[in-house]
């Protein structure tokens, strides 16, 4: 039986997660809740390895299709050995990306077959959909400019050009609007302060309601 919380951050580029997710996750910890703070692509060992083969190199090494499989692999890995148990235990796990992210990237930006993810959704992530899901939104250009300034990180999505990161971005907002009762737009393109109290707006009725 699952007792923990589950929560997602998604969003394009440059929108601050990193940050948010920190932030969050310290104000749980301060009031006592056991935190597992994760990623995808990634958060175990194998994902973390498939995270390395998707994410690095040219932005055409890979095809969109084979790019969901990847991203499933990893998420398959991460959610037997980490998520479930954590949330077994009853932890808090926040998770930076999950599956809407594989909806936007490779459905609405690569244009995979909807049923593919579909089918990848009922048979990989089962029954283990995050319980809150926060979507920060930002204007493409705002992102793309912060995500080049940040320097590093991931450049083959951040290479694919504008046009790709606004549909991305009307991705995410279309799955808020289609599942409200899980998903919450957050504006991103507010104070770091004015982003997280409007998260913890979010987050604390959900702590209330456990
Ligand atoms: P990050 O920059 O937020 O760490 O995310 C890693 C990159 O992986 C980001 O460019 C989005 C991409 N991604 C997908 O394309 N599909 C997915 O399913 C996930 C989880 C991430």
């Amino acid at each position: 039986m699952t007792t923990g919380i589950f929560i997602t951050f998604e969003g394009g580029e440059g929108a601050g997660k990193s940050t948010q997710i920190r932030r969050l996750a310290q104000r749980l910890n301060v009031a006592g809740h056991e935190v597992v703070l994760t990623r995808e692509p990634g958060g175990s060992e194998g994902a973390e390895a498939i995270r390395d083969l998707v994410l690095n190199g040219p932005a055409e090494k890979w095809s969109a299709v084979t790019e969901t499989l990847l991203m499933y692999a990893a998420r398959r890995d991460h959610l037997e050995r980490v998520i479930r148990p954590a949330l077994e235990r009853g932890c808090i796990v926040l998770c930076d990306r999950f599956a809407d992210s594989t909806r936007a990237y490779q459905g609405a930006g690569g244009d995979v077959d909807p049923d593919l993810i579909e089918a990848m959704e009922r048979h990989v992530v089962e029954g283990a959909w995050p319980d809150l899901t926060l979507i920060l939104d930002l204007p493409v250009t705002e992102g793309l400019a912060r995500a080049a300034s940040r320097g590093g990180g991931e450049a083959r999505f951040e290479s694919k050009g504008q046009a790709f990161h606004e549909r991305l971005r009307a991705a995410f907002l279309a799955i808020a609007e289609r599942e409200p009762g899980r998903c919450v737009v957050v504006a991103a393109d507010q104070s770091i302060d004015a982003v997280e109290g409007a998260i913890w707006a979010a987050v604390e009725p959900r702590l209330k309601a456990r």
